[in-house]
């Protein structure tokens, strides 16, 4: 049912005013679509209960490309079962790296693919905190914090040969696996050829990667129409997102990621060493301190945050994000903080809706059998 407010003259007319100074006065690089005619008496909930085309127009900066958020996408990786199962036993399986830790051990599909921890625990104590695994096919290109590898062989290899990681040999792996007629078994079903290969072995594991995804979600539900889906706060969130909190700017399209690379400022190691980011790979000094833009589905499971794990709270980074990013007394920017962080001097009431928001990006953890290990 809807509610019909009937408001005086003088009300609507100094809204008009307010919403066309509004528009005029900000010269976004946005284009301001003719079709959305601004109504005044309309609620925040039937400002969005409408295709997200016709949804209030977004904050943008100058020059950013303008992507929607939207619901989740189809996960296009469509591997061979076979190949997929390979690729899972060697992710839960220790002798792929030196026996001691696995893929599993950092990245753990019951606490939705991470670790929990700050930084990751590997062979040695690693500088940078764990992502999670759901939806890296959407990451191709553009693998890890610093998106320095370009291909998954490139990735899984690193992770396996890494001394911080798992410690193994990609080299040996081969010959390794080849006295195990299990593993013959699985490799033979997945290629029809019983020699196993490194690159085979390293595409199996990325098969199996690229094959999890995040679920539905609340927002997903209320982008395809169903527009109760998000309560009233988690509304006051999203238009908080997309408008004061210009959230939007990076974190945009069905994963809330841009794929780009800013710097926040927090470029340090959890022991207060800089790092570089984007830097080691490009060796752009511009790229100095940027890192991904991560996708923020299912966001509020997966604490401690940043590259680094060294904030450990959504309040605690929303507060700081409010705020322009504010260093810590005595932490230097390493490079130069992103033009598109700014002092937003959202109240405490908004940033909370902003966060509760993010919780209707959270879908249930699905549960992953463990194979049984050839
Ligand atoms: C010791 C813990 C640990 C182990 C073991 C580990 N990872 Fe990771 N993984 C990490 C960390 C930490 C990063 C981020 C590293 C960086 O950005 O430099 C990462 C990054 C990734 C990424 C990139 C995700 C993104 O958002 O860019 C993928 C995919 C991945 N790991 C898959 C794997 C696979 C497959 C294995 C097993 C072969 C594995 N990892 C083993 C900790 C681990
Ligand atoms: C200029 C681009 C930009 C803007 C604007 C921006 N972010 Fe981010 N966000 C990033 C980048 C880049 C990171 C990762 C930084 C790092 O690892 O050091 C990040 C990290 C995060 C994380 C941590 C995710 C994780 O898994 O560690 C959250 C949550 C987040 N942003 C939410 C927001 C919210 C909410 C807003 C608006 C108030 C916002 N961001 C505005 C680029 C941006």
């Amino acid at each position: 049912m809807l509610l019909k407010i009937y408001w005086p003259k003088q009300v609507i007319l100094v809204a008009l005013i307010t919403v066309s100074l509004c528009s005029c006065s900000k010269g976004k690089s946005s284009p301001e679509d003719p079709t959305i005619v601004p109504n005044p008496e309309e609620t925040l909930r039937e400002k969005y209960s409408k295709s997200s085309a016709q949804w209030p127009v977004a904050e943008w900066y100058k020059n950013i490309e303008v992507r929607e958020l939207a619901a989740l996408s189809d996960n296009p990786s469509k591997d061979k079962v076979e190949l997929i199962a390979l690729g899972k036993a060697l992710f839960f399986d220790p002798r792929t790296g030196n026996g001691l830790k696995t893929c599993a051990s950092c990245h753990n599909p019951d606490t939705y693919w991470i670790d929990q921890k700050t930084t990751a625990d590997g062979i040695a104590l690693h500088h940078r905190n764990t992502p999670s695994m759901e939806n890296v096919w959407y990451l191709e290109g553009k693998l890890f914090h610093d998106g320095r590898a370009k291909t998954y062989r490139e990735q899984i290899a690193e992770a396996i040969n890494s001394p911080i990681e798992m410690g193994g040999n990609t080299a040996t792996l081969p010959a390794k696996l080849q006295t195990r007629a299990g593993y013959v078994s699985l490799y033979e079903s997945a290629y029809n050829n019983k020699n196993m290969t490194i690159e085979g072995l390293l595409d199996a594991i990325a098969a199996y990667s690229k094959s999890i995804s995040s679920g539905e979600t609340a927002f997903d539900r209320f982008v395809q129409g169903d527009y109760q889906a998000l309560n009233d706060q988690q509304l006051e969130g999203l238009h908080l997102f997309r408008t004061k909190g210009k959230c939007i700017n990076c974190h945009n399209g069905p994963y809330f990621t841009d794929l780009d690379f800013h710097n926040l400022g927090y470029a340090v190691t959890n022991k207060g060493a800089l790092d570089n980011g984007r830097f080691e790979s490009s060796k752009l000094e511009s790229d100095k301190g940027k890192f991904r833009t991560p996708g923020l589905r299912n966001v509020t499971n997966t604490a401690p945050y940043m590259h680094n794990g060294t904030i450990a709270t959504l309040s605690e980074l929303v507060n700081l994000l409010s705020q322009g990013m504010t260093q810590k007394t005595g932490q230097q920017i390493n490079g130069i903080l992103s033009p598109h962080i700014q002092n937003l001097r959202l109240s405490s009431k908004e940033q909370e809706n902003i966060i509760i928001f993010l919780s209707s990006l959270s879908s249930e953890s699905i549960k992953t059998e463990r194979p049984i290990l050839p």
